[in-house]
């Protein structure tokens, strides 16, 4: 199912049966993986990492997910892009995503984050989202700063890691005034 579309990419659910080869690209690379706690060690298990994930997200059905993003012009997975709560929080939401290395350089995880997080504001209705990256991970820095988010700190808060914490709040809502608009 597609979540939604940009200029050059499609945001789908991920279908494990089809797509955990092309999974393990991202999530065998130890490049991409560093600061994840395991990494997979072959497609098999890739599948059955996407098969549970896909299930743990189906079975919360609150709107966020782990979702393949899909190059358009070659239909082949790019990489992931996730909304999700944060960890051991109950109303705290994070942005995040992971490029396969050929595709990193192209623009793909600003564009496929802007377009989540209008879907976390327009959507799902959130006040705010966050995202959190490792203070070495200039790359996803970056990509925070394009999208406008907040830097706010350090926090030991979640992961049990020291990590940089970015916030953005969701833009103000115009209420439209029916004394106005009906004239
Ligand atoms: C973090 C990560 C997704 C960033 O990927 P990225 O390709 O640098 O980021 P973007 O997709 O936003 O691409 C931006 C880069 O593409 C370039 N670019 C090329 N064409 C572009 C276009 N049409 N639009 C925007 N940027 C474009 C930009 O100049 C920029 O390069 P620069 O940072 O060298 O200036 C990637 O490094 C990754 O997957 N890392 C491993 C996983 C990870 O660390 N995830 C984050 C955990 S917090």
């Amino acid at each position: 199912m597609t979540i939604f579309e940009t200029e050059r990419l499609i945001v789908r659910n991920w279908i494990p049966e089809e797509d955990a080869e092309q999974a393990f690209e991202i999530y065998g690379d130890p490049e991409v993986t560093y600061f994840l706690r395991t990494r997979e060690t072959s497609v098999e298990s890739q599948r059955q990492s996407l098969i549970r994930v896909v299930e743990r997200y189906k079975q919360l059905n609150n709107g966020t997910g782990f979702w393949a993003i899909v190059e358009k012009e070659t239909a082949t997975i790019v990489g992931t892009i996730i909304l999700k709560l944060l960890p051991d929080n109950p109303e705290d939401y994070e942005i995040g995503w992971h490029l396969r290395r050929v595709s990193w350089g192209k623009g793909y995880a600003t564009e496929a984050g802007r377009s989540m997080l209008s879907y976390g504001f327009d959507v799902l209705q959130l006040p705010v989202i966050y995202a959190v990256v490792k203070p070495e991970n200039h790359a996803s820095i970056r990509v925070t700063q394009r999208l406008g988010m907040k830097p706010i700190g350090r926090t030991n808060k979640y992961y049990n890691v020291e990590l940089l914490l970015f916030q953005l709040d969701a833009p103000e809502r115009i209420e439209t005034d029916k004394e106005t608009t009906n004239h």
